[in-house]
Order: structure tokens, then C-alpha cells, then sequence
């Protein structure tokens, strides 16, 4: 890579980016198909999205895994009664929607960019197969990709170090060779405790986790990581 890239990102070949929330918006689903739901929108798709990640720790410390689909679809069914806002097609509308999820503005340019660049690009996700070659053809994003890795092939979810080795393995580069990028606090935590080089995406403003783990780095949007790598 050039010369001028922060120290922490020197030796990157690839980049592997999280799915939901750092390439694609969660919360487009509700945007687009939750209408009815008022000033309740909001509640409803925070909700949703915590209790979809809940359920997959939840899962894997119980060894009960099931794929993300699943998940997703008990996690909107939680939401939706515990707000009282279920209404007859709106969980089956929704459901759809998550197919065909928005990604963020930046996502296809600065994939683009990093081939150009020379970078092996891929996805490391929660997401099903289905799900995610899905929202990968929605957005047009399948040119920019060199690969699509769903936690389905290890059967647990993230943190777990064996959805980390995936992307090692199906690389077949070192650790500290692949930056992984989240904009899942929890995420980026897990992947650098695992060893890889990690850009935690704050797009939400959040406060960082107290988890071990020390992230290379932390910006904004996707836009940042090309002068991280001395790209551009
Ligand atoms: C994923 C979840 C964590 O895409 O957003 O893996």
C-alpha cells in the first residue's frame, strides 16, 4: 500500500466489511414499509434491531443457532406485539423489505475505489446466504464484492472466533493483513480481539464499548477509510 497510510493499516490486502448497519441500513425497512406505524416507526425498528442481535448471542451461548431469517423474523414479531403495533401484513411487508435493504450513499464508490486500489473486498456477516446475496443484488453491489461469507458455514454467530477464521481462511491471508470494518461497536471489538486490523464505523455516534480489543482505528463513515489505507 502507499506510504502515507496510518501505521495501524499498512500491511492491509483485503477489506471485509460487516452487512447490517455498515453497508446496509437497517433501518430502511421500516422507512420504506412501516407507514402505519406512525410515531412509532422509530421504537419499532430500534427494537427490532436489538433484539435480532440479542437473539444471536442468546443462541449461541444456548446452542440453539438458527439462520439470521429466523431470527430477524422473531425479533420483528417481539417488536411488534411489545409495542402493540402488529396489523394483519405488515410483519410478512417487512420481512420483504429486508431483502432489499438501502445501502449507505458511500458504500459502492469506496468499494469500488479499494479494487481499483487492488484490495481483495468481501463481506463477513450474520446474514443467510439468501438474505444477503439478496441485498448485495439490490444495491448493485455484486462487481464491487470478490466475496460473500455468511456465518451459515460455522453455524454460531459473531463474536464467535470461528466466524472471524472464515474470512482467514477463505482469503487465505494473515490476521493483521485483513481490516475488518463494523459499525457494530460489539463487532468491531470481537474482530480485533481476534486479531484483525479493525476500523470501527461510528456512523450512530455511540459510546465504545469496555470490551477487549484494540481497535486501528475509528471513523465516521465508510468515506474515511481510503486515507486509512493511503488510498486516494
Ligand atoms: C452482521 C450484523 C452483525 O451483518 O450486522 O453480521
Amino acid at each position: 500500500m502507499a506510504s502515507d497510510s496510518d501505521p495501524h493499516f499498512k500491511e492491509i490486502k483485503a477489506c471485509v466489511f460487516d452487512a447490517y448497519g455498515t453497508l446496509f441500513d437497517v433501518h430502511s425497512a421500516i422507512r420504506h414499509g412501516g407507514e402505519e406505524l406512525g410515531d412509532k416507526a422509530d421504537e419499532v425498528s430500534e427494537l427490532w434491531r436489538q433484539k435480532q442481535l440479542e437473539y444471536t448471542w442468546l443462541r449461541s451461548l444456548m446452542g440453539a443457532h438458527t439462520d439470521f431469517w429466523q431470527v430477524t423474523a422473531d425479533s420483528l414479531d417481539f417488536a411488534l406485539s411489545a409495542t402493540g403495533a402488529n396489523s394483519a401484513g405488515l410483519h410478512q411487508r417487512l420481512m420483504d423489505l429486508y431483502l432489499t435493504l438501502d445501502a449507505y450513499p458511500e458504500v459502492e464508490g469506496i468499494l469500488r475505489g479499494l479494487k481499483s486500489a487492488g484490495l481483495a473486498t468481501a463481506i463477513l456477516s450474520n446474514g443467510s446466504p439468501r438474505m444477503l446475496s439478496a441485498a448485495v443484488e439490490s444495491a448493485g453491489l455484486q462487481p464491487a464484492l470478490d466475496l460473500v461469507l455468511s456465518v451459515e458455514d460455522v453455524g454460531i454467530y459473531k463474536p464467535d472466533s470461528r466466524v472471524y477464521q472464515l474470512a482467514v481462511d477463505r482469503l487465505d491471508l494473515s490476521r493483521e493483513s485483513i481490516c475488518f470494518l463494523s459499525s457494530n461497536g460489539w463487532d468491531a471489538r470481537g474482530a480485533a480481539y481476534f486479531g484483525f486490523s479493525v476500523a470501527w464505523v461510528n456512523r450512530f455516534r455511540r459510546e465504545p464499548d469496555r470490551l477487549p480489543g484494540e481497535l486501528g482505528a475509528t471513523i465516521s463513515t465508510l468515506a474515511d477509510l481510503p486515507p486509512l489505507l493511503g488510498i486516494g
